[in-house]
């Protein structure tokens, strides 16, 4: 059974910040954000705007893509919301908002938390259940409000995040097809998980991350390469995580492939963890530059540690 993905959505608040924005006593500056980073504006919730919020903003721009072919909210089986910044502190899970707010109402939902990772660890799970369930159409959203979990006045964080929401419509398509999610790796390294995560506010080891993010997304592409048999020349895009643009040339070096092949899109969102995968997908598509008849191979590093990688073709 081939799970393929049949459209994309995304959503993000309406304020943009500028690097020029931040304050001065932060004393900080685009040019030391741009060269350290690839960042250049980011979108900053409102004080109404949740993760929730923005996610069924993103899965109502898919379901009114795909109305006039039929499919509804009530034809949604599974909705599944990765999420660090959830807009409730433990419960009810930011998939059940969405699906209130949607009209999903047969959907079974749920959230997974795997931080940047997320967006692929609830891919994954996704099409395992719709195989094992035989159920038909998924919504996999990746949604954050970063802004409100940043210590505004530590520049070594706050001026690398940004909020938005991406999601896909899956679709099991009941045949055996080579289009879809392919081969899908996942791991993860409690022993790091001090290199980032929550206090009273979002804590980061910067270089202990980079190192990691460097070192993990050049081993996943090389082992999802060598499982589905393919070279770097059968793929047409690598859609990383969205963190920071050094850690993708390094990368990039590391692999020995040109620079071009990674899908870079901080610039205008600045990092938006378990959202940057998504919301690149659904720009590639809108911009025309991800096509049917494509290859493309997607990785994501994040808290917990957790990794998460995939080969998709379109
Ligand atoms: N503006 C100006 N100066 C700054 C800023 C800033 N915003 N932030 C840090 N600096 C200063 C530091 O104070 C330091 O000054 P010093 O030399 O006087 O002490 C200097 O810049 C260098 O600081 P480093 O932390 O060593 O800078 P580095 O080159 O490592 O870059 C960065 C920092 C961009 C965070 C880098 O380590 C990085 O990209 N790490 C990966 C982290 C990442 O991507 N996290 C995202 C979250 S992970 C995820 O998405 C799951």
């Amino acid at each position: 059974m081939a799970i393929i993905i049949k459209t994309t959505g995304k959503a993000v608040p309406e304020k943009i910040m500028k690097n020029t924005d931040f304050p001065k006593e932060l004393d900080t500056s685009d040019e030391w954000i741009r060269s350290h980073t690839g960042i250049g504006n980011r979108f900053i919730a409102s004080e109404t705007d949740t993760s929730a919020s923005l996610g069924t903003a993103a899965c109502q721009n898919i379901l009114n893509s795909v109305s006039r072919e039929g499919i509804k909210a009530e034809n949604i089986d599974l909705i599944i919301c990765a999420s660090v910044t959830p807009e409730f502190k433990g419960f009810p899970s930011n998939a059940c908002v969405i699906q209130r707010d949607l009209g999903s109402e047969k959907a079974v939902c749920f959230d997974v938390s795997a931080a940047c990772s997320g967006f692929i660890y609830g891919l994954d799970t996704a099409a395992s259940l719709m195989e094992k369930h035989g159920w038909r159409y998924a919504l996999v959203c990746g949604t954050e409000v970063l802004s409100k979990i940043v210590d505004w006045s530590d520049r070594s964080t706050c001026v690398l995040f940004g909020d938005g929401a991406g999601a896909v419509l899956l679709e099991n398509t009941f045949q055996q097809e080579e289009k879809g999610l392919r081969s899908v790796i996942l791991g993860s390294d409690g022993k790091g998980y001090n290199a980032l995560y929550m206090a009273d506010h979002l804590k980061m080891n910067g270089r202990t991350v980079y190192n990691f993010a460097v070192g993990i997304i050049t081993e996943t592409i090389i082992k999802l390469l060598e499982k589905e048999n393919l070279s770097m020349e059968d793929i047409d895009l690598i859609v990383c995580h969205q963190a920071n643009e050094r850690i993708l040339e390094a990368a990039a070096k590391r692999l020995n492939t040109d620079m071009a092949k990674f899908v870079c899109n901080m610039e205008n969102y600045g990092n938006t963890s378990a959202a940057s995968i998504p919301i690149t997908l659904d720009d590639l598509i809108q911009q025309g530059k991800l096509k049917q008849g494509m290859t493309i191979i997607s990785a994501g590093f994040g808290a917990g540690l957790t990794w998460a990688g995939c080969v998709i073709k379109f």
